[in-house]
């Protein structure tokens, strides 16, 4: 870019996942090379860029809304380009520029290294397949901070009968861990402390290495203080991971694995490939090798034929494992996944009530495990100012559960401190550092 060449404005929205939050970085990287910089108001941006989440109907619903107001803004200014990139643009394709023509370009999630073409191009829809995406790495601009996300996979090949993500994102496919590892140094080198390892079931990870042996490799270097993952997968979570969370220092306690359901005859339905009772195995072994793990999940509440009796085991399920904290939605039919398909909808007002219930009994278990923290000493690594409170700070322990107390901004951010648990709430820890 030539210095006297005006500066070229995106504005970028996000919906959905860790992974599209981070697609959004990597789109920002490569708009950088272009020239661009970032704004925070459509108005003021020469290119829009919406990444979408279509992972349940409500989340499609709320970005096809203020597509709709963009409309406004192209007729003010008709030289605006309008891009529709992430998993909606991928389910959608075309169709987007059919009902909504002042939509310029359609951007899959594994092509949104070719932004730059939808500058040049009006009415381009890049949904291709990309096998390269594990090895072409695109530059990424971060927020400034502690924590970084990093891709070490993308795409899914599970297929789950509920879930659209096979179908947007593509097939499995593991990044090398050489360019994992120099990316892990490099965001080490500028100050980060944690990373996130990002992909639809990590545990599948098969880089030449195991995900396990993957872990030990950035356990080694050196500056890095925690390494988090997300997901993991029920059915291939194996003893040799169970091992490596308890053995790397980095490796945080906390683990996300998504039960979904509390009945079999719903899990054989959704094909998650694990009974319950294998997953409570799993859930001991972790309890029994890392003291301390937090555990999370993500439920789905009145999958297809889901009987009062399933919603019970469920319920169970809940009450039995005591989770840190869960992610609950109602079933959503999504376009090309068989759930979808499936005899026995549930009305939404019966999946609603199910819901509640779930989250109800939830928010009961979070509190009462939170309490059981207070008095103890935990190190939080400092994030910054407290969204809520902006006198206070705000951290996460090792385990993912966020503090908040009072101390210096200054000195603190981006440190690992050790606190005193003095609260435990409902979504939250309080504390005061010692
Ligand atoms: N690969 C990850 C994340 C998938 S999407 C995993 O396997 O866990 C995140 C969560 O959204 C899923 O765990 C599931 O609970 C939920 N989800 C996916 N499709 C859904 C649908 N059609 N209706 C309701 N919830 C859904
Ligand atoms: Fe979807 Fe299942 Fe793949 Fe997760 S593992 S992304 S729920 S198909
Ligand atoms: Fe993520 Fe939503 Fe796509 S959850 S993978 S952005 S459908």
């Amino acid at each position: 870019m030539q210095r006297t060449e005006k500066l070229k404005r995106v504005y970028i929205r996000t919906w959905g996942c860790q992974m599209n939050f981070h697609d959004s970085e990597r789109m920002l990287g490569v708009l950088q090379k272009e020239g661009f910089v970032s704004v925070d108001d459509p108005k003021e941006a020469d290119l829009v860029v919406f990444n979408t989440c279509s992972v349940r109907e409500k989340a499609e619903q709320k970005f096809m809304s203020e597509l709709g107001r963009l409309r406004h803004l192209k007729r003010s200014r008709p030289d605006v380009k309008i891009v529709v990139a992430g998993c909606v643009a991928q389910q959608k394709g075309e169709a987007i520029i059919e009902r909504m023509p002042h939509v310029d370009c359609v951007l899959g999630p594994q092509n949104i290294g070719r932004i730059g073409e939808t500058l040049v191009q009006s009415r381009a829809v890049l949904t291709e397949d990309n096998p390269d995406i594990a090895e072409t790495d695109l530059p990424a601009i971060r927020k400034e901070g502690v924590s970084a996300w990093v891709n070490i996979m993308y795409g899914c090949n599970n297929f789950c009968s509920y879930c659209i993500v096979p179908y947007t994102r593509g097939r499995e496919r593991s990044r090398p861990p050489e360019s994992i590892l120099v990316e892990i140094k490099e965001l080490v080198s500028k100050g980060y402390k944690e990373v996130t390892l990002l992909g639809q079931n990590v545990n599948s990870y098969r880089g030449g290495i195991s995900f396990p042996e993957l872990l030990r490799l950035v356990n080694q270097i050196e500056g890095l203080e925690r390494i988090r993952f997300v997901t993991s997968h029920p059915k291939d979570l194996g003893d040799d991971l169970i091992e490596a969370i308890a053995t790397l220092d980095k490796v945080c306690e906390h683990i996300h694995l998504p039960l979904q359901s509390g009945s079999d005859r719903i899990l054989g339905l959704m094909n998650r490939r694990y009974t319950y009772n294998d997953y409570l195995r799993k859930v001991e072994k972790l309890r029994s090798a890392v003291p301390g793990i937090a555990i999370t999940t993500d439920i789905i509440a009145g999958f297809p034929t889901e009987s009062e009796e399933d919603h019970r085991a469920t319920i169970n399920a809940l009450k039995e494992i005591e989770f840190d904290g869960i992610f609950a939605f109602k079933f959503s039919p999504r376009p090309m996944t068989k759930a979808a398909e499936m005899e026995g909808q549930l009305p939404e007002e019966l999946k609603g009530e199910r819901l509640s219930e779930i989250l109800q009994l939830q928010d009961e278990i979070t509190e009462k495990k939170n309490r059981t923290l207070e008095g103890r000493v935990v190190e939080v690594l400092v994030e910054g100012p407290s969204e809520t409170d902006k006198s206070k700070l705000t951290g996460r322990t090792r385990t993912n559960k966020i503090v908040n107390f009072y101390g210096d901004p200054i000195n603190n951010i981006g440190r690992l401190l050790k606190v005193r648990i003095t609260k435990g709430l409902r979504h939250s820890l309080e504390a005061i550092p010692i």
